[in-house]
This record gives structure tokens, sequence and C-alpha cells, in this order.
């Protein structure tokens, strides 16, 4: 049996193989208002029915000013959790499991979408908002956030609470907090970006007690059989910055604190040379491994054996793919017949005729 089509008990959710669909922002809300659109029924329906095994939906903002962009999706209200609830009863029709990664993107939200043709802040007076960081420091080229109050991150925390009762609601499997690339829960731990004086900065375990509080709230609201992840930046790769040492105590803690597997990525909080490569997260996933909890590796993985390969290693649990699940929404049925795991490829009945290796004469 190939590893990569072992299936993953999380809590109890049972996950058919060890391939993700890695959170992509599709920026496609055309409303401006955080409802999903027939677009988001199609990527991700198309991937669900694709042979993903967890699917895992695009960061969705815990609130309006925790999106990224105002086309970025949310699951602040009902309308959004209806459409959601769509996607998620198909996804499941395909055999596939989904889950949602939480957002809040702090000061580096209220952007244009990438491809906008414009970069940097939205202003106020079109259609933008003012942010909020740890401490009142711009990234590199957009708005300077205000510091959050203890108002501010007291409804953060309550946001992401409400959030994940919607998730529950939409019927999502799984839930992923985003503490990876940047965005405010990144930015309060890494101590580039979070100077504060008070509880929630310092040493580690202030610039963590943001993301712990989160942790906390998800949890006592999310049902105690489906699990939690937490994607994490586990290096900023530059001097000074939140290292693998540090993402390998946060995730023991996060262990302590509920949290199922770590998808472990890195960078995005300050504008660095990433030394990227195929596999070049690996070692990092491999690092965090060591605090206990499974973990899923993601980056420029994109050859089923290259995947085997890393879970063979003990390296990783889990292999998340994004680019290549853009040109490629099947990739896991490729992945099954390069190695030799057809039988447990997840084709829709009506793709039966397509499966490989083709072997009837088309009529
Ligand atoms: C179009 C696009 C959108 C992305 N949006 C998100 C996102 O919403 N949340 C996130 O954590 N990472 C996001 N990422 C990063 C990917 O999940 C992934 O970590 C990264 O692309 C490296 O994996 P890859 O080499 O397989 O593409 C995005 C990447 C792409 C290409």
């Amino acid at each position: 049996m190939s590893s990569l089509f072992t299936p993953l008990q999380l809590r109890e959710v049972t996950i058919d193989n060890r391939i993700f669909l890695a959170p992509m922002c599709q920026y496609q809300c055309t409303g401006l208002d955080g409802v999903p659109t027939d677009w988001h029924l199609v990527h991700y329906g198309a991937r669900a029915a694709g042979g993903f095994g967890l699917v895992i939906a695009e960061a969705t903002g815990v609130s309006p000013e925790g999106r990224i962009t105002p086309w970025c999706t949310g699951l602040w209200n009902e309308q959004q959790v209806g459409a959601w609830r769509r996607i998620v009863d198909f996804g499941h029709s395909q055999g596939a499991k989904l889950a949602v990664q939480l957002q809040h993107a702090g000061r580096k939200a209220s952007v244009y979408r990438e491809f906008e043709g414009k970069a940097g802040s939205i202003p106020v007076e079109e259609g933008g908002w003012e942010t909020i960081g740890p401490s009142a420091v711009p990234f590199p080229g957009l708005a300077t956030p205000r510091e959050a109050t203890a108002a501010d991150i007291a409804k953060v925390v309550a946001d992401f609470a409400a959030a994940a009762v919607r998730a529950d609601e939409a019927g999502f499997d799984a839930i992923e907090l985003h503490a990876a690339h940047g965005y405010l829960l990144f930015q309060f731990l890494s101590p580039l970006s979070n100077h504060r004086t008070d509880s929630y900065g310092g040493e580690l375990a202030g610039r963590a007690r943001l993301l712990l509080e989160v942790t906390d709230a998800v949890r006592a609201v999310w049902p105690a059989g489906k699990p939690l992840l937490v994607r994490i930046s586990a290096t900023e790769w530059t001097d000074g910055g939140f290292t693998v040492e540090d993402a390998t105590t946060v995730a023991g803690w996060l262990a302590e604190h509920g949290v199922d597997l770590i998808d472990v990525s890195s960078g995005g909080n300050v504008i660095v040379k990433i030394p990227s490569g195929p596999g070049y997260q690996v070692p990092l996933a491999a690092a965090v491994k060591r605090a206990g909890l499974p973990v899923s590796a993601v980056g420029q993985i994109t050859e089923p054996a290259q995947a085997q390969a890393i879970l063979d290693a003990g390296d990783a649990d889990v292999i998340s793919l994004a680019r290549v699940a853009l040109r490629e929404p099947s990739w896991p049925l490729r992945a099954a017949a390069e190695l030799d795991a057809s039988s447990r490829a997840r084709y829709p009945d009506s793709y039966l005729r397509g499966r490989w290796p083709e072997v009837e004469a088309v009529r």
C-alpha cells in the first residue's frame, strides 16, 4: 500500500489519503461581501472530485476587517454559512473531507488582489479599511497599522470563536488557523513585528499568547470529534526573526491546547529572498514534527514519487499541494496510477472510463 494513499485518522475524522489541497485565496467574492460564489463551488468541487483527501478552503476572514482583500471569503454571517454549506455538501458527495482556513490578516489586510494590476493598501475612500497589528509597524509598502488595544485583541479572539461555530454549521470537518505568512497571529509571534511591552509581547510565551487564546476559544466551541489544524511559518529566513526552534516550542504548546496537526510553511512577514527549491520546507516540517504532532509538508512538491518519499522518510505525515493543484485538479488520480495505488483512487462514477491506464476501446 502506498503511504500517500494510507488513510489518516484525526479525532473522529478519517481522511482517505495523505494529499491535502493547501489553502489558496481565490479573490473571487465578486459581491465584496465574503460570500463564496459559483467559482468556489467549481474550484473546490473539482479538487474534491479529483481525489484530494482534505480540501482546505482559502484564508477566510473571521471579520470584514480580517480579510486580506475585499474579494476574500468570510465566515462572519449566515449568508456565508449557507454558501459554504453548498460547497461542503458537494465535496462530501465526492468522498473528500473539507476544512476552512480561518484568518485575520492584521497589518497585511485591505490590499488589492494580486491580479488587479495595482499593489499596496486600498485607501479607506476606495473601500479599504484601517488595519491593526501588534505594533504600529508597517509591512514594507503597506499602510501603518494601529497598535491593537486590549479590546481589539478580545474582539479578534471572539471573532475566531464565532467563525468556528459557523464553520461547524456549514459542515466543515476541520478548521485550520492561519498563523503563518505574516498575518495577524504570526505578526504577534514574530519579534520583528511584535514590539509590545504588555503580556502579548516580549518573550516567546508572550508573543504566542494570542495564538493560544484563539486556539482555546476555537477548541471550546469546535466539536471534540473534529480536528483543529494550525498553519505556522516555521522560519522567517532572516536573523532576529521567528525560528524553527521557536516553531517547535509553539507546536508543543499547541498540542497541549488541543491542536491535532501542524501545517508547516515559512516566511511572509518580512521581505527576504527565500532559498526555495523542490521540497525546500520539508526539513522545517521534519523539525517541527519532533514536537510530537503530525505535520504537513508543503512547498514545491509536485511529483507523486517525491511526495511519497517525504512520507516514507518520516519527515511528514501529510503532503499539501498548492500551485500544482491549480493546473492539475486531479493530481491524486495521477499519483494513484504512478504509485501503483489505483485501487485507492477515488474516481467519480462518471469519470471511471478515464481511469489510468486506459484499457478499453472508446465506443
Ligand atoms: C494563488 C495562491 C493563493 C494562496 N493563498 C493562501 C492562503 O489563502 N493561505 C495560505 O496559508 N497560503 C496560501 N498560499 C500558499 C500556499 O498554500 C502554499 O503554501 C505555497 O503556494 C507553496 O506551495 P506550492 O509550492 O505547492 O505552491 C497561496 C498560494 C497561491 C499560489
